[in-house]
């Protein structure tokens, strides 16, 4: 018996950074998908495959998930748990085969949390999207935990959502989304520590701008309600000031954004920043002006939104 999930990537549209201190943000699955299977064995381990190579983990170590390396250790975190209440379990090995780029912003973490959690428990007892959601965030913890849960969100159920509400939004224009890759890999946890600095070294600041993004995601909301497509153009644009403000940009995401502003309704970061990649709100007649503004090394593609979140099947 084989049992098989995946989840898509993401994107961050508003809010990110703050929503770790409380604010909402708007998120939207997009079409990359990473893709888990599990199947038992009789080895007396857990096998873990990836892109990032082999792990395997005798059962009875898997509850010191916190000394594995940090690209395993929420796989091991997950087995450990639902091993433990399966007692007779003999083995396990779990395959993760990905299309989501890794560390750049797009959810690659979340998404491998959120489908090994639906497949390893595909193979013991079906859960709801909200038991999924809940186990995933905790073994993403394993490795940040200060993460908002905004990721393993939108990655569960799919779709645009004004997080923390899970319920999707209609989008009423076409959103024609471009996704630039810097090709600098971030780290969201040093990403978000930097961010705590700036909090604790002025928290005036900081709250105006909780307040301030707080009412730009209300007005992106009235925006896509209005079908106004340069409003929300326009409001990716401001929020980029504010991750400018909180110093998660650097020159080349600037310069990036700058070349994209020539031909877009608006563009900004897409999570931790620091690396990773921009979005732009780009028009579609647009669209082939793009590889000409962009240094060579960077990789841009169009994504659409995905509405179905994690999917699971069990294969006999
Ligand atoms: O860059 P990513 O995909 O790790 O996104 C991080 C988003 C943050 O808001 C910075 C952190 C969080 O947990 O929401």
């Amino acid at each position: 018996m084989k049992s098989i999930a995946s989840a898509p990537a993401k994107i961050i549209l508003f809010g990110e950074h703050f929503v770790v201190h409380g604010t909402p943000a708007i998120l939207a699955a997009i079409d990359k998908r990473v893709t888990v299977s599990s199947t038992f064995t009789e080895n007396g381990t857990v096998k873990i495959n990836s892109e990032l190579g082999t792990l395997e983990v005798s059962i009875s170590s898997l509850y010191k998930y916190k000394e594995v390396k940090s690209e395993f250790r929420p796989f091991v975190y997950l087995t450990n748990k639902m091993i433990d209440s399966n007692q007779n379990v003999k083995g396990l090995e779990i395959t993760i085969n990905s299309d989501i780029p890794i560390g750049v912003g797009l959810g690659s973490s979340s998404a491998c949390c959120v489908a090994t959690t639906a497949s390893i428990s595909g193979l013991f007892k079906e859960l709801s999207s909200e038991e999924i959601l809940k186990m995933s965030i905790e073994a993403e913890k394993t490795i940040f935990p200060d993460t908002s849960g905004a990721d393993c969100t939108v990655c569960t159920y799919g779709g645009m959502i004004e997080y923390p509400s899970v319920e999707k939004i209609d989008n009423t224009f076409d959103l024609n989304l471009l996704i630039v890759n810097s090709m600098i890999p971030h780290n969201t946890k040093n990403s978000v520590e930097k961010v705590n600095k700036f909090k604790e070294n002025d928290e005036e600041r900081f709250s105006q701008l909780c307040d301030l993004e707080t009412k730009l995601i209300d007005e992106v909301i009235t925006a896509m309600k209005n079908n106004d497509a340069t409003t929300f153009g326009l409001k990716m644009s401001e929020n980029q000031k504010y991750l400018e403000e909180i110093q998660v940009s650097n020159d080349t995401l600037r310069d990036m954004i700058s070349s994209l502003n020539e031909i877009s309704l608006g563009s900004k970061i897409t999570g931790a920043g620091d690396g990773g990649c921009v979005i732009a709100l780009v028009k579609d007649e647009n669209m082939d002006k793009v590889p000409a503004l962009l240094p060579k090394d960077k990789e841009c593609f169009s994504a659409k939104i995905d509405t179905k979140g994690v999917v699971w099947k069990i294969e006999k």
